[in-house]
């Protein structure tokens, strides 16, 4: 039964939002999650791009297609915050992170933390990413059905621990080994259904993780603000706006927190995501690997990855295929509008680029692995501003991008270089949507290290 969201006030010329209240208590929950983009699809076809669905009792606002979604990551009338919309559904686990900042404080916090990004720091990331990865790689032991998913999500925690803390160099294996875990807590309670804190519950684990978290990186602030080094954490305490501002030691340490969330599940899933559509489809491997073994290093510098073409290719397809980010979060302050929709003050809106990365309006045969598409003389990202959107728009457009690309690309370079491997050309991922999408099988791939001499021709 079709309901509206809100009645427009009396004059206005704005439409109402459609929508449905789906299943009593849980509403639209376990549709989204099986699969999100046959949800979208369905709010789509039934509604066109405004329509509302609604989670566990809170109403939402779907925001489709990428007309709508550029009106409401634009934000011109800043109508629109991050705090209040991503806090429902990552609770309070991830507060003070700039994702999680609105308006002037964000603009503030923004300023800063750009610095830890420029050139030349990420230029120094990737030469300690190298040795990084080149000793996780180590550890795999090459087999049939060799959990793909699962390993990268190992090797991109100790990567972070690596980059991100500099190792920690003064903490024990243990203190380490809690704070792996602790954020895991973290990122696993933030989408328990349970959103209390009851003995037993993720919810609970969730609450005393952040507090594992804070009090670690309490600890360690005073050695990193007393001497710079180049790990993430020493950086926030130095760095500086240009107008001179710096982070406290709170801000250091929630920034952190969220950093590290913000970096991991979203890299490791486009990576796993490489590793299968690679596997699929060995043409682009070989020529993927190609290139890798014509740049004749096993330590990539900035500048050399920028040289993996075709690597590119793949990372920006896969991106499109299965968005680490399927929504953002947003919720309307004031009365306003989308897309000449009346949304009342309060409303959630999710803002779906998954669903704009599968639209055969603007992607021919969307479901197809095509990294051509993103080349020169295809460009089909180039059809609107808002058809690729993985990293968002706006104010709050990933400032982790590059170095996101880096440390994938990074990453699959040295996969390349050591191993090959296939999957089965009918292998569908059976994505888990409970929190960011993962392969809820591990992604098995048949693995194989490639042997001493054709890694010799890459040094
Ligand atoms: C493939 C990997 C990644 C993807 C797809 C991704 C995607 C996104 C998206 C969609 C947003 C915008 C959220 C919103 O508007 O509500 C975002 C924000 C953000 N990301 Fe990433 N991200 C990735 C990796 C990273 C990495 C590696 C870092 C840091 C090292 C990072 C740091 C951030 C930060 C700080 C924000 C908040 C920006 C702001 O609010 O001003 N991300 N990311």
């Amino acid at each position: 039964m079709v309901k509206i969201l809100a009645a427009p006030p009396a004059q206005s010329q704005l439409r109402p939002i459609p929508g449905r209240p789906g299943l009593p208590g849980i509403g639209h929950v376990l549709e989204y999650i099986r699969d999100p983009l046959a949800m979208m699809r369905r709010q789509w076809d039934s509604y066109g791009e405004i329509s509302w669905f609604s989670v566990a009792g809170r109403r939402w606002v779907a925001v489709l297609g990428p007309d709508a979604c550029q009106e409401v990551l634009q934000n011109k009338d800043r109508v629109f915050v991050n705090s209040d919309g991503w806090s429902a559904l990552i609770g309070p686990f991830f507060h003070g992170g700039l994702m999680l900042l609105d308006s002037d404080e964000h603009l503030r916090h923004r300023r800063i933390m750009q610095q830890a990004f420029t050139r030349s720091r990420l230029e120094k990331t990737v030469d300690a990413l190298n040795p990084a990865i080149g000793h996780a790689l180590d550890a795999w032991e090459p087999t049939d059905d060799f959990l793909a998913y699962t390993a990268l999500k190992t090797l991109t925690l100790d990567l972070a621990t690596e980059i991100f803390m500099g190792g920690a160099e003064e903490s024990t294996d243990r203190e380490i080994e809690a704070v792996k875990k602790a954020f895991v807590d973290c990122v696993q309670a933030a989408t328990s259904m349970v959103r209390y804190p009851l003995p037993g519950t993720r919810w609970k684990r969730g609450l005393d993780g952040r507090r594992v978290l804070e009090k670690f990186f309490r600890q360690y602030l005073p050695a990193r603000r007393s001497r710079e080094t180049d790990d993430l954490f020493s950086v926030l305490c130095h760095i500086e706006s240009e107008a001179g501002q710096r982070f406290s030691d709170d801000e250091v340490i929630d920034h952190m927190i969220f950093l590290l969330m913000a970096a991991h599940d979203t890299s490791t899933i486009t990576i796993s995501t490489m590793m299968q559509y690679l596997g699929q489809h060995p043409q682009w491997q070989d020529r993927c690997r190609a290139e890798s073994l014509a740049l004749g290093t096993t330590t990539p510098s900035y500048a050399d990855l920028d040289q993996l073409g075709s690597l590119d290719l793949v990372m920006k397809e896969c991106l499109r295929l299965v968005s680490p980010v399927p929504v953002m979060a947003r919720r309307a302050v004031r009365d306003t509008e989308i897309r000449g929709h009346f949304v009342p003050a309060g409303t959630y809106a999710a803002v779906a680029p998954h669903f704009t990365h599968h639209m055969s309006e603007y992607w021919p045969e969307p479901q197809r692995f095509d990294p051509e598409r993103f080349a020169e003389h295809r460009r089909e990202d180039k059809v609107h501003r808002y058809a690729w959107e993985p990293f968002g728009g706006g104010v709050h457009k990933c400032l982790g991008m590059h170095f996101a690309g880096l440390e994938i690309k990074a990453i699959v370079h040295h996969l390349l270089l050591r191993f090959d491997w296939h999957v089965d050309p009918g292998y569908v991922a059976p994505l888990d949507f409970t929190s960011l999408p993962f392969p809820s099988d591990g992604q098995p791939v048949d693995l194989r290290q490639r042997s001493a001499d054709s890694a010799r021709q890459a040094v």
